[in-house]
């Protein structure tokens, strides 16, 4: 999609590839299935534009994590280009460099806060760390409370332990130290999906604060299509590791395209129970990962499916100046 903004995005990911081999067992092999790759990348491409929150929605097991983990270099793309803004590949980058630029908070905050570490402490070491700026004892103790102060969270939190925190009050405390190395950006994989409805529209909130006060970009990752209602400008689909589906948050929720997307926003439920959900459900199962598929990755579950549909693979097709879906039949349904 083309950038709305002159400026070059912040982070641009061409054509991005992850193969995994086979995590097949002994009785899938013993079944006679290959043993095979897992293509759980297949030629990713997006943009994310400086302040920026891109929601990126699919089913589970469509690739969601391991692109976010590509980007951050936790993991190692098979081939294609994750680029900064400074035209700099991310590869070139150190780690400590890309975590300056780049941070991801996690679903489940409790497991990546050191139980033994009070919440201050677990904010003072990310600013040890990374922060030149906050060099000395007394510079660190106020940024700590200035990222409280933005979270949310009191003051008499830093003497407390994860476990007393609720997990709304600990995922702020990851959102905070997260912020603490002054990210431009910030990969959020399914951060308030382990949260009660309430709480998560609390966070959820909280990100667009951080996004107007800061500026910071979000690469925000749900298959919850509300979250990503709620706080997205742009959404990406994905379906079996590839984008089928692009547009702004108007697009995608107000004039869907392609037959997956008008299937997930069907899937979400409506408040009023008298009213009748009119559209067609999600039906069938994923396909197995580990098969090739010759033509639409989603021919198989897809009610306007024709037999060309399963012969080629089809392009992200632009139909509009903001909005791509990748399907054949996009001028007929
Ligand atoms: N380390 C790995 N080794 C082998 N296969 C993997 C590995 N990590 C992920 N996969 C596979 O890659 C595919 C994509 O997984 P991924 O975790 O990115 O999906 P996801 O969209 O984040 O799903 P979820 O919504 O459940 O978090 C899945 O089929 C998964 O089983
Ligand atoms: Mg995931």
């Amino acid at each position: 999609m083309v950038s709305e903004s002159h400026s070059p995005a912040l982070l641009t990911v061409d054509n991005l590839e992850k193969r995994f081999g086979s995590r097949r067992g002994l009785g899938d092999l013993l079944m006679g299935k290959k043993a095979g790759f897992l293509h759980a990348l297949k030629g990713v491409s997006l943009h994310v534009n400086q302040g920026e929150i891109v929601g990126v929605v699919g089913e589970s097991g469509c690739g969601k994590s391991t692109l976010g983990k590509c980007i951050i270099g936790l993991q190692k793309p098979s081939s294609g280009a994750v680029t900064w803004s400074d035209g700099r590949s991310m590869d070139k980058y150190s780690r400590f460099e890309r975590s300056t630029r780049i941070q991801m908070v996690f679903q489940d905050p409790y497991s990546s806060l050191n139980p033994r570490f009070t919440i201050g402490r677990v904010l003072k070491e990310a600013l040890a760390t990374h922060h030149a700026a906050a060099s000395n004892k007394v510079d660190r103790a106020a940024e700590v409370d200035r990222l409280l102060g933005i979270v949310g969270l009191p003051l008499s939190l830093k003497e407390k332990f994860p476990h007393a925190l609720s997990g709304g009050q600990r995922q702020r405390v990851s959102i905070a130290r997260a912020l603490a190395v002054n990210p431009e950006l910030i990969i959020a994989d399914e951060p308030v999906s382990a949260l009660d409805a309430s709480v998560q529209a609390q966070i959820i909130n909280l990100f667009e604060e951080i996004r107007q006060k800061l500026k910071v970009a979000f690469l925000f990752v749900a298959h919850d299509l509300n979250v990503v209602k709620r706080v997205s400008d742009r959404v990406l689909v994905m379906y079996l590791g590839e984008i089928v589906e692009e547009g702004t948050k108007e697009d995608i929720f107000s004039q869907p395209r392609h037959p997956y997307t008008r299937a997930l926003l069907s899937a979400i439920p409506i408040a009023d129970p008298s009213v009748r959900n009119p559209s067609a459900i999600l039906e069938g199962e994923l396909p197995d990962p580990h098969e090739i598929i010759a033509g639409c990755a989603f021919s198989s579950r897809c009610p306007y499916v024709v037999d060309r549909c399963r012969q080629s693979h089809p392009d992200l097709t632009s139909v509009s100046d903001t909005q791509r879906a990748r399907c054949i039949r996009l001028a007929e349904i």
